[in-house]
C-alpha cells in the first residue's frame, strides 16, 4: 500500500492545512534562506520550490515519481531528479544550499543520506532543515516509539521518533544557534559542515 507521502493530492491537502495553522511561516524561512545552487532534498510535491529566492538555482530530488509529477506542475522550470538521498547523483561540493523540509524523518538510512548531503555541499555550504523530531519528554518519546511502526506504514516512510539534530551533528555538521527554533517536536535550523576539530554550538 502507498502511504500518505506517495499520494500527492492527500499529502498536499494535509500540508495546506498545516501551513495555514502556522507551518507556512517555517516553510518560508526554510526556502527563503537558500542561496546559489540549491538542492531541495525530498522535494515531494514541490511545496518549497516556489518559495525559493529567484536567485537560487534549484534542483528538486525525490524517489516518488507521482510526487515529482505534481512538483513539475508547481515549478515547471526547476529540474527534477528521481533519486534517493542515500545515493545522490551529483558530484562532490556542487551545492551551496541543501534544503530538507520534513524529509530526514522519512529517509530510510538518514546517516547515509546526511553523509551524501555533506558530500554534495560545498565546504562553505548550508543545510537548511525543517523537521519534526523525537520528543524531549520521555513519556512522549515512548509514545512515539510505540506508534512508530504503524505511523511509518500509514505515512509511507515517516519516523516520528528520530533524533534528527543528533544525526545531523553526527554526520559532521554544526547547527547554528542563530535562527534555530524549537516548537514542540518541530525544529528549524541551518547547519554547516564542521571544520576539523569543530564541535556543536547548538543552544
Ligand atoms: C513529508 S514529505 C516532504 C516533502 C517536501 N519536502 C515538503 O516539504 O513538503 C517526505 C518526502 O521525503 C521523500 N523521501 C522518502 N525517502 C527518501 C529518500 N531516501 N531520499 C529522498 N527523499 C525521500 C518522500 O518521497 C517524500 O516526498
Amino acid at each position: 500500500m502507498r502511504g500518505v507521502e506517495q499520494i500527492p493530492w492527500l499529502y498536499d491537502a494535509i500540508c495546506a492545512w498545516a501551513e495555514w495553522r502556522g507551518l507556512g511561516r517555517w516553510r518560508r524561512w526554510l526556502a527563503g534562506g537558500a542561496r546559489g545552487r540549491t538542492l531541495d532534498l525530498g522535494c515531494g510535491t514541490g511545496r518549497n520550490l516556489p518559495l525559493l529566492p529567484p536567485t537560487a538555482r534549484a534542483v528538486g530530488l525525490d524517489p516518488a515519481i507521482d510526487a515529482l509529477r505534481r512538483a513539475r506542475r508547481r515549478a515547471p522550470r526547476v529540474p527534477l531528479v528521481c533519486a534517493s538521498a542515500e545515493a545522490l547523483p551529483f558530484r562532490a561540493a556542487v551545492f551551496d544550499t541543501v534544503v530538507s523540509g520534513l524529509v530526514l524523518c522519512s529517509v530510510p538510512d538518514p546517516a547515509r543520506g546526511l553523509a551524501e548531503v555533506r558530500r554534495v555541499l560545498r565546504p562553505d555550504g548550508t543545510l537548511r532543515a525543517l523537521e519534526h523530531v523525537r520528543a524531549t519528554r520521555r513519556w512522549k518519546a515512548r509514545v512515539q516509539d510505540a506508534i512508530q511502526p504503524g505511523w511509518t506504514w500509514l505515512t509511507g516512510g515517516c519516523h516520528p521518533n528520530r533524533e534528527t539534530e543528533r544525526l545531523v551533528e553526527a554526520a559532521g555538521f554544526v547547527i547554528d544557534a542563530e535562527g534555530r527554533r524549537a516548537q514542540a517536536n518541530l525544529r528549524r535550523f541551518a547547519a554547516r559542515p564542521a571544520a576539523a576539530g569543530q564541535g556543536s554550538i547548538r543552544a
